[in-house]
């Protein structure tokens, strides 16, 4: 073996954890089956952002401890080998793991004894049980003595990668004892705290960390839509909920989604003892497009023709992942609606148009990613200016700083001028 630890899958998880551990002196071997992404990081440009890679990534290339490869198998020159695969769901409430199943039947005819295999991938509870399960039926290897099976869940925000991966505490569920202590060695690079238990309690606890904040978001997003049943301000209420009152705590309402929260859920309601009561949360959350569309609807009759600027493509604040982002949700049921939508975001990828231009004479304003440019005080000013006041200006976020979800923008020329 020529490396020290191997990371299949290169993607926001997997990337800033193989060029972390190379910097930490490790001889890391990142291995990815996207062409382009292999063909991006040998001339050194990350593939997305991500506080601190780039840099990360130049540093590690030149000190020769991150190498790359396109061949799954290629891992296992490395002691431990880590998993940082996607992990969707089906639309049958199930885990997707093909990809982990792919790249197990890869590794299968290259693992020894001695070999470390840690899922860092978020799974279903059962899944580390069932890899050792399948590495013990396949190659007859005694799981925790000849190799070892662990889950290592990434609880990191994207954004703070480089500095959380020193904080968070980092838990550790081993198939036996060996396993976590070796997976507690190649994380002790770190000056995270380690965290051993069991693998299914290590499942379970990335799953609910998501859960709850899931859940966390319904709740707003379903008072938002109350209120505007009864004619109530959300932000004022949220206020009155919260202010002074020790046991307060309620978040703000937005558009909550990204591939992690949108599909956690799911892990846990396949063997759910409240079937439904997770789905209700998602429904809540995957609502809010349509009762932005239908919240401009009634205030501006048919959206035929009306000029829609839709402020933020990414599902986060300040980040430029679009993955699971229910701003291109909104953009499709604002299409159906024959809407002419106009988009601007100035972080992701995709070609968006300029902010002056999205905002130009548009009918209606939406904020559908609270980035911080939008809480500007510029920004609301170049919307009432260019748009007029007959303009809705809609923002479920409260990024603008209106403190309404629908107000005119004739209605806030009038607040910032008394
Ligand atoms: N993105 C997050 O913020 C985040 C946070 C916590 C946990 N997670 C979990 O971490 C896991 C990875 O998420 P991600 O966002 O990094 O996913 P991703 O889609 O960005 O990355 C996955 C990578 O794996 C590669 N890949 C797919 N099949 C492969 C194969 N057979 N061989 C080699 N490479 C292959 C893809 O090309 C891609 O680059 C998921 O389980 C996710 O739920 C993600």
């Amino acid at each position: 073996m020529d490396a020290d630890v191997s990371v299949i899958g290169l993607g926001r998880v997997g990337l800033p954890l193989a060029l972390s551990f190379a910097d930490r002196g490790l001889r890391v071997i990142g291995v990815d089956n996207d062409p382009e992404r292999i063909a991006a990081l040998a001339d050194g440009r990350m593939p997305f952002k991500e506080t601190g890679a780039q840099e990360l990534l130049q540093r590690v290339l030149a000190a020769g401890t991150f190498t790359t490869s396109h061949v799954a198998a290629d891992a296992a020159r490395a002691r431990d080998i880590v998993l940082t695969l996607g992990t969707p769901s089906f639309s049958h409430i199930e885990i997707d793991m093909r990809d982990i199943r792919s790249v197990l039947d890869d590794l299968l005819p290259v693992l020894e004894p001695g070999h470390g295999i840690v899922l860092r991938s978020t799974i279903a509870p059962g899944t580390t049980e069932f890899v050792a399960g399948y590495l013990s039926k396949h190659r007859g290897f005694a799981v925790g003595e000849d190799v070892f099976v662990t889950h290592a869940p990434e609880r990191i925000a994207a954004g703070r990668f480089l500095e959380e991966i020193d904080t968070l505490p980092c838990i550790i569920g081993g198939v036996g004892e060996r396993s976590a202590e070796r997976t507690a060695s190649l994380f002790s690079v770190f000056d995270a705290p380690i965290v051993q238990t069991t693998p299914v309690q290590a499942e379970l606890a990335k799953i609910w960390t998501n859960i709850l904040r899931y859940t966390q978001f319904a709740l707003p997003n379903l008072l938002m839509m109350d209120c505007e049943q009864y004619g109530a301000n959300v932000f004022e209420v949220i206020d009155l909920v919260n202010r002074d009152y020790p046991r307060g705590g309620m978040a703000a309402p937005g558009l909550t989604a990204g591939t992690c929260l949108r599909k956690d859920f799911a892990f846990s309601e396949e063997k759910s003892n409240a079937p439904g009561m997770l789905l209700g949360v998602s429904r809540v959350n995957e609502s809010v497009p349509l009762f932005l569309v239908q919240g401009m609807a009634r205030r501006l009759g048919s959206l035929n023709g009306r000029k829609i600027a839709v402020l933020g493509l990414a599902f986060k604040r300040d980040t430029d992942d679009e993955r699971d982002s229910l701003a291109h949700k909104l953009i499709r049921l604002l299409e159906r609606e024959l809407a002419d939508v106009a988009v601007h975001d100035p972080h992701v990828a995709s070609p968006t148009t300029s902010f002056e231009e999205a905002v130009e004479a548009a009918d209606a304003v939406v904020v559908a990613t609270n980035h911080s440019e939008f809480s500007r005080p510029e920004a609301l000013l170049a919307v009432t200016d260019r748009a007029g006041g007959d303009c809705l200006i809609v923002d479920p976020w409260n990024a603008l700083g209106v403190g309404q979800v629908f107000a005119y923008a004739s209605e806030v020329a009038l607040l910032s001028a008394r």
